[in-house]
């Protein structure tokens, strides 16, 4: 299945249950962003498990500094892991956040699990943020055509980081001139 059509995959299919609650947003809208976010939470944990495959098994010379910057980011990413689950079971709905289920719905790519360098790392952890934050950007607006600016809004502070981190591991490999896009 192509990545496009997978990160617009929901998962209605499963879980429509929606606790009774006093939030005023209407049912029918907290069902689907539920659905959504219970999408973006699975590739979300994936991410972060990716974090820490990074952190340990980096190797070279630049290792102390991106190994603690991959823990550093696999700490911010736990916080928008709970930060997207606990919206959830605000609007009524049950997150659904195991390492099962995360592995079953990920739509991001597979970490190199053959990396070893900073390089490899850096490579390998670039797509993961640049995966993620493409279908989290994408979140934004669905959630704000469902009609919930509170979850668009969650949305973009975790976007805005993921392309702060995206940055902050990208720029080990921006140094070389041949990296420079003219376009
Ligand atoms: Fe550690």
């Amino acid at each position: 299945m192509a990545k496009a059509s997978r990160a617009r995959k929901t998962a209605s299919a499963t879980h429509p249950r929606l606790f009774r609650t006093q939030n005023d947003l209407p049912a029918t809208t907290r069902v689907e962003v539920c659905d959504l976010l219970n999408q973006r939470l699975a590739d979300c944990i994936d991410l972060q498990t990716q974090c820490k495959q990074a952190h340990w098994n980096v190797k070279g010379p630049g290792f102390i500094g991106l190994h603690k910057l991959f823990d550093e980011i696999n700490e911010a990413v736990e916080g928008y892991v709970d930060l997207i689950a606990e919206r959830v079971v605000q609007l009524g709905g049950t997150a659904l956040g195991t390492a099962r289920v995360a592995a079953g719905r990920s739509v991001l790519s597979e970490y190199p699990l053959g990396a070893v360098t900073g390089a490899d790392h850096v490579a390998g952890l670039a797509g993961a943020l640049s995966e993620f934050g493409r279908v989290i950007r994408m979140a934004i607006e669905e959630t704000d055509a469902l009609g919930d600016k509170d979850a668009a809004d969650l949305c973009t502070d975790v976007s805005r980081d993921i392309d702060k981190w995206l940055w902050f591991v990208e720029a080990h490999r921006q140094g070389e001139i041949a990296s420079v896009q003219d376009d």
